[in-house]
């Protein structure tokens, strides 16, 4: 989309198949602090005969929505009006010609990392089919719109690479966030012993809530002492969902023959060392990573915390929010 494109609020005829001309959506015209996110009418973004047009519910709110906001982006030149949004959920409204997965108003959750037809803070995305998936049994809308990057980052880095087995010793640091707290119930899911190195005396609460073994306050506890408690011959394996101090004496912890994993993002990295596996990853969505997704999310009757539910049109305030840390689970925006 470019500027030119852009029309103004009013126009929102619906075209002969019913679908609307154009959309409200949360946008920027130039990278910059959260204020450059305000709402804009756009259009609604064309279908191709792989793709899927979904009238989202919710959109979840990540850290790495601010940073694209602020300019880091991976495509030159970005496509301004810049709609961002990573994932959310919705109902299906139309579906291209080669898609056959789905029907008319089926609800659907969506993970798509800089979307080339637009992101998800709008009232209409069109996404590739293989990145749409029908939402779980036994969650709401507005929870499987929270969890499609967090859920896929939690259990690949659980279950594809760590391969986290029953019995094992597992430590996730940085377990009161957004990945960490269904880290937490997928790794218990997997039957290991589970240690969350969570922020706070609330984040510790949290993570214990969700099924954590043990848990431990990483910003102000003992968090080596308890690790010598929790796994005295040591630990199996480390998720990093934070980087630094706290990450390096979990690894420090590791046994022999011991891993850790850690999405692309966490910084600093975790340090290498003599005798440990050190992981690298990203979510990688696709129509057999979200049905795994699936399957583990009623296996474990996924709790998803929602700390805060902003309007589209507050989408600058919930980027806000995220830039005060200490967001115990997920920020959505509520679009329906
Ligand atoms: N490559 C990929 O595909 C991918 C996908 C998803 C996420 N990621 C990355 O994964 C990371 C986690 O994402 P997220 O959404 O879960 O972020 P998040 O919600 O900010 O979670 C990180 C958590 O770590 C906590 N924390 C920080 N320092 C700590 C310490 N010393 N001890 C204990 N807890 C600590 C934070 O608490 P406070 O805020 O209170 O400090 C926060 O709760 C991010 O770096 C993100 O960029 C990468």
């Amino acid at each position: 989309m470019s500027a030119e494109t852009r029309t103004h609020p009013g126009k929102r005829r619906a075209g002969a198949s019913g679908i609307p001309e154009t959309m409200r959506a949360a946008a920027i015209d130039r990278f910059g602090e959260p204020e450059v996110l305000t709402v804009h009418e756009l259009p609604v973004p064309s279908l191709g005969s792989g793709e899927v047009l979904i009238a989202l519910d919710t959109a979840g709110v990540g850290s790495w929505d601010a940073e694209m906001r602020a300019g880091w982006y991976p495509v030159v030149p970005p496509p301004f009006p810049l709609v961002p949004g990573t994932d959310g959920s919705g109902r299906v409204t139309a579906m291209g010609a080669h898609v056959h997965r789905f029907r008319k108003g089926d609800a659907v959750y969506s993970y798509s990392f800089a979307n080339p037809k637009g992101g998800l803070y709008a009232e209409y995305v069109v996404v590739a089919e293989g990145k749409v998936a029908h939402i779980p049994k036994g969650l709401t809308l507005q929870e499987a719109g929270a969890i499609p990057t967090t859920g896929l980052t939690a259990l690949q880095g659980i279950d594809d690479a760590l391969e986290v087995k029953a019995g094992e010793t597992v430590v996730i640091v940085g377990a009161s966030g957004g990945v960490g707290t269904l880290a937490v119930q997928f790794a218990k899911l997997r039957e290991a012993r589970l240690m969350g190195v969570a922020s706070g005396e609330d984040g510790v609460a949290l993570v214990r809530s969700l099924g954590a073994d043990e848990a431990v306050d990483g910003r102000h506890g003992d968090v080596s002492e308890a690790l010598r408690k929790f796994a005295p011959d040591g630990v199996d394996a480390v998720l990093g969902l934070a980087g630094g101090d706290t990450l390096d004496r979990a690894v420090k912890s590791l046994k022999d023959g011991g891993r850790v994993a850690f999405p692309n993002g966490v910084e600093p990295r975790p340090k290498k060392r003599h005798g440990i596996e050190v992981i690298a990853y990203d979510a990688e969505p696709g129509i057999s990573e979200f049905n795994n997704l699936s399957v583990a999310v009623e296996a474990a009757k996924l709790k998803v915390p929602i700390v805060a539910t902003f309007p589209l049109s507050d989408a600058s305030l919930a980027h806000k929010r995220i830039a005060q840390g200490h967001v115990l689970g997920k920020i959505v925006l509520d679009i329906a």
